[in-house]
């Protein structure tokens, strides 16, 4: 097969790939337990949310976001990652079909809202990586929770893996002017954007650590 004609085969079989994952993640089936899935967590979060404001005494989380990755954008990531762009793989080998963000205001609430989801009793914690105390090469911070939610049916329990981002007001700023100008962009158009974004990302680190510090001098006046 000559080059262009290689192309125009994989590019079909990648367009099939994605009709037939669009079609599986649109399934009845899929849908109701996704959102099972998503109600689940949005309850969780409004309890703890709920429990911490009234520790503390102010409102701890700023904003809650919810998405469900697009059929396209699943099969890019697979594709990217080696394996087959098929439903099964999409559940298996992704953790963030299902995204959740919860964004704060102060670096230490991120940590309160983190131990809290960690002590669920139906959460099984996967992984967690900090990009808070060790952030990205790009600078991106933020805390990530990959968690196992069950959906029970009958005698039967099945897990849906979610990807939890729990970050501060800036940190947010921080991931969405990144997402804009950089990232998943072509690297050679946006060497300078990334430089700058990464002394960024330390300036907004500092200024969470001052907010941080200004907060617990008011508290203790
Ligand atoms: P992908 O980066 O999505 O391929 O997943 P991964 O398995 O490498 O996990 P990772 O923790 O690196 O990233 C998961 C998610 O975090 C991404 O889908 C983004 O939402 C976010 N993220 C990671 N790195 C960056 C970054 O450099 N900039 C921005 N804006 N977001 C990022
Ligand atoms: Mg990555």
């Amino acid at each position: 097969m000559n080059a262009i004609l290689k192309k125009k085969f994989f590019r079909r079989k990648e367009q099939t790939e994605i009709q037939w994952l669009n079609q599986q993640l649109t399934e009845p089936e899929f849908l109701i337990k996704k959102d099972w899935v998503i109600a689940n967590i949005k309850y969780k979060l409004k309890l703890i949310d709920l429990n911490l404001s009234d520790t503390y005494n102010r409102k701890i989380m700023q904003k809650v976001e919810y998405r469900v990755k697009k059929a396209d954008s699943i099969a890019r990531k697979l594709i990217k990652k080696g394996y087959p762009a098929t439903f099964e793989n999409a559940k298996n080998k992704l953790n963030d079909i299902i995204g959740i963000r919860v964004v704060c205001l102060y670096s230490d609430d991120v940590y309160k809202i983190s131990d809290r989801l960690k002590l669920q009793k139906d959460f099984t914690l996967i992984k967690e990586k900090d990009y808070i105390k060790t952030p990205k090469k790009s600078g991106y911070q933020s805390l990530h929770l990959i968690l196992d939610i069950p959906v029970i049916c009958d005698q039967t329990t099945e897990y849906q893996r979610v990807e939890i981002q729990i970050r501060t007001v800036a940190m947010d700023f921080w991931a969405g002017v990144d997402n804009h100008i950089c990232y998943k962009k072509n690297p050679d158009e946006i060497k300078k954007a990334e430089a700058d974004l990464k002394n960024y990302s330390a300036v907004i680190s500092n200024m969470d650590k001052q907010m941080l510090n200004l907060r617990k001098k008011v508290e203790k006046m």
